[in-house]
């Protein structure tokens, strides 16, 4: 390829305050950064080798001051020309702290940074990407050789990029076996060139993140995600806050170390030597920092939200809170949170939460309102059992602190209109048919510990089963016959959520056969109506969607060809681990 077609996003360090030296070719190309966000090899640190693995497990992060750092903003890469640019963005190490009192660890990043650059891009307008492994041959964290995908002689690293949300082909999704390591190896499904992005949807916040079959918790939990802004002119026509106005937070628990490495626990008589169940860190990083603050002016803001967890439910709740995110003395008086769009789009008309449930894998788009509120402080607060909902492991509470502390800058010419967006639901009696797809574990026969979980009772290397055809519309209705809420999500599509009812869970374990128990729950708040491509399914509940299996716009196929894409948990230790399950969309 021709350098002067790419930008090398060479990228590291941590994301507060970085300088600017743009790569010499920079120029001539038709990628930009934002300025003021990049720094230059020169100054990039040396990295230590691997860290020992026998690194005791204590964690380090517990005691962690809250509310020290500020937030960082990653970094805007756009494009500014619609044709033929490419852009390379390539695997690194690189070392990032995430707390004032924590040293620099080694983590890594798409263009060496955590998160990585936030890729923002015009609805209609193709994005072509070349992500390059760059990493090492042995992993920051545990492997498990005994997960599907990750058996010897498999390479160690391997990475594959998924742009969650994307519509797109097969061979730019992210397949779980289309991995390379950096030495060239290659996965079955792995296809040479750039991912193709025709970005042909409406405008929402997507995020990407690492997919590779057996490896995808430890390779997103080492650094490996970032945002992703498809824009668009029926949105931008709603005046919602924007600029330095809106902001992003990619939120995921993390723990590290005493020695400050990024922690991973290993198993400790699990099923699998390493693999453990569900990954469930002590504290709550935003943007790539433990707790952080942001300073508000009394106006107008527009968050995009992603739980980015590994597998930590999020349920938030805005609370006053003095200076340091204590409780506050006089007032308890927050702004409405007002909800605007979801995963895949604009809401109808803002919808007005109490407190905001976010499964891994799930974004919210949200208004909040600080004027009115200048001096003083409140902050987002998780008290999401974990799992979720039944419960047990730590519930990290501070999430991130507002301070409206800043100076209005300007007049607030920004509005929350009271419609968005038209909005058509999909129509039921319309669907071509409705697959009721399991979701079931089972129980260590000596102590009852909880075995890995299926859906639909097949293994991930089980051949195919949900074939919809392309344009066709189906219901999917998900049994969770399991004791915890799991986040399905199903690629390219988005769908909308039709309604929950519960089931008789040991009749349906006994003889497969599904007893509903009780009326049909209508959708969330914030579900109805939406457009979703990640759902929570609740235990004991039959969870229904409803979707219309097109191909990306302008597919040419054959009759009886197979588009090859995958659904599964978005739990990432459960979709490593057998929660995952191929699909083709028929030509
Ligand atoms: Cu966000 Cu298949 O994943
Ligand atoms: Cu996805
Ligand atoms: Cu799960």
């Amino acid at each position: 390829m021709n350098r002067r077609d790419v930008l090398r996003v060479g990228l590291f360090g941590g994301l507060g305050g970085l300088g600017v030296a743009p790569p010499e070719d920079l120029s001539r190309d038709r990628w930009r950064f934002d300025p003021g966000i990049c720094v230059s090899d020169a100054s990039r640190p040396a990295l230590a080798e691997v860290a020992d693995a026998k690194a005791p497990e204590v964690s380090g992060s517990a005691g962690l001051t809250r509310y020290v750092d500020p937030l960082p903003i990653p970094p805007v890469l756009r494009r500014t020309d619609a044709k033929s640019a490419i852009l390379e963005l390539r695997m690194e190490v690189f070392r990032h702290q995430a707390h004032r009192d924590l040293a620099p660890v080694e983590m890594w990043g798409y263009g060496a940074m955590w998160p990585g650059p936030t890729l923002e891009v015009r609805r209609g307008e193709p994005l072509l990407v070349n992500w390059v492994n760059a990493l090492p041959m042995r992993h920051l964290l545990p492997v498990d050789r005994t997960i599907h995908g990750a058996e010897k002689p498999y390479p160690e690293v391997r990475t594959v990029v998924h742009v969650h949300g994307a519509q797109v082909l097969p061979g730019s999704d992210g397949y779980p076996d289309a991995w390379i390591s950096a030495q060239g190896e290659t996965g079955a499904y792995y296809q040479e060139g750039p991912s193709v992005y025709p970005n042909d949807q409406a405008a929402t916040m997507l995020w990407y993140h690492d997919h590779a079959v057996g490896a995808t918790r430890l390779n997103i939990y080492a650094g490996l995600a970032g945002l992703y802004l498809i824009r668009d002119a029926k949105e931008e026509a709603l005046n919602l806050p924007s600029g330095r106005f809106e902001v992003p937070l990619l939120i995921q628990d993390r723990m590290f170390s005493a020695d400050g490495s990024l922690l991973y626990p290993r198993a400790k008589g699990g099923t699998h030597p390493e693999w453990i169940q569900e990954f469930f860190g002590d504290v709550i990083c935003v943007n790539g920092k433990v707790m952080p603050y942001l300073k508000v002016e009394p106006r107008r803001y527009r968050f995009r939200l992603v739980n980015g967890c590994n597998s930590r439910f999020l349920q938030m709740k805005l609370v006053a809170t003095d200076g340091q995110g204590g409780p506050s003395g006089t007032s308890s008086d927050v702004p409405g949170v007002f909800q605007i769009g979801t995963d895949a789009g604009l809401l109808p008309a803002p919808v007005r939460l109490p407190y905001l449930i976010l499964s891994p894998g799930e974004r919210a788009d949200i208004v909040l309102d600080f004027s009115g509120y200048a001096g003083q402080a409140m902050a987002w607060k998780n008290d999401a059992p974990a799992p979720y909902p039944r419960g047990g492991e730590v519930v990290p509470e501070d999430v991130i602190l507002f301070s409206v502390s800043l100076p209005l800058s300007g007049k607030d010419t920004s509005s929350l209109p009271e419609h968005l967006l038209p909005y058509t639901g999909l129509n039921p009696l319309e669907a071509v048919r409705e697959r009721v797809l399991a979701l079931t574990e089972t129980e260590r026969q000596k102590d009852g510990y909880t075995e890995i979980g299926l859906l639909g009772q097949q293994h991930w290397s089980d051949p195919v089963s949900e074939d919809p055809k392309a344009g066709s519309m189906e219901i999917w209705s998900f049994a969770n016959a399991t004791e915890d809420a799991h986040p399905v999500h199903i690629h390219l599509v988005r769908f909308q959520v039709i309604n929950r009812q519960p089931f008789d869970v040991a009749t349906y374990k006994r003889t497969g056969r599904l007893i509903l128990t009780g009326r049909p729950l209508p959708p969330e708040g914030n579900e109805r109506p939406a457009w979703k491509d990640t759902v929570k399914t609740y235990p004991g509940y039959v969870t229904r969607v409803i979707q219309r299996f097109d191909l990306p716009q302008g597919t040419h196929s054959s009759p009886g060809e197979q588009f090859l894409y995958v659904w599964h948990c978005h739990m990432l230790e459960h979709e490593d681990n057998e929660m995952m399950r191929p699909y083709w969309v028929i030509g």
